[in-house]
């Protein structure tokens, strides 16, 4: 089948937001350090642009949980697949997320990480797509809100394709 992708949000856009999010989280965190979670695989091109654009200090870990087959919806089972290097007890984390969609994810990972007792724990998303939510999330720092559409880059994949594209498209079949 022939796929299109039809751009939603450009490079210029998201890289200016970007800078926008690490200013703003620069000055949230000012005489702090901040250590970020990453949410594999879709958070990484968010999370390396993020880290850049962030003036305070910065450690990073990774961890990665599966919600998705290769299917576009939800399954609801969350998985770790994944887990994190360092312990969290005391640091200020904030976890870094490609987007939420139905929240599913991301309820059940910060209620995970909130009882390894870090200092504090935020969270930090490129994409949200509040029309798409069934479990309320609290969201501290977003890059867009977008419409209930299937899109992909910056990380983001159609069955593991696309992640590489520099702009946030949708897959028009
Ligand atoms: P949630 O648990 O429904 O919030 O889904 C979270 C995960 O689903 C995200 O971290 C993505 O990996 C994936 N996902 C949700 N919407 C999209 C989309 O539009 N494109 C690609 N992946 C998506
Ligand atoms: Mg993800």
């Amino acid at each position: 089948m022939q796929e299109r992708v039809r751009v939603l949000l450009s490079e210029e856009e998201v890289d200016r937001r970007i800078r926008e999010i690490g200013e703003q989280i620069s000055r949230d965190y000012a005489g702090r350090s901040i250590h970020l979670v990453c949410v594999l695989k879709g958070g990484s091109f968010f999370m390396c642009e993020l880290a850049k654009r962030i003036s305070v200090p910065v450690s990073l870990d990774f961890m990665s949980v599966s919600s998705y087959g290769s299917d576009t919806k939800s399954s609801g089972v969350v998985k770790i697949v994944k887990d994190l290097d360092e312990s969290l007890q005391g640091r200020d984390v904030l976890v870094v997320e490609d987007i939420v969609d139905s929240g599913r994810t991301l309820s059940y990972l910060l209620e995970m990480l909130q009882e390894r007792k870090p200092a504090s724990l935020r969270l930090c998303t490129l994409l949200d797509k509040p029309d798409r939510r069934v479990i309320d999330v609290k969201v501290d720092y977003t890059g867009f809100q977008i419409p209930d559409e299937f899109v992909v880059g910056y990380g983001l994949d159609y069955d593991q394709m696309y992640r590489n594209l520099p702009y946030i498209g949708v897959v028009e079949k």
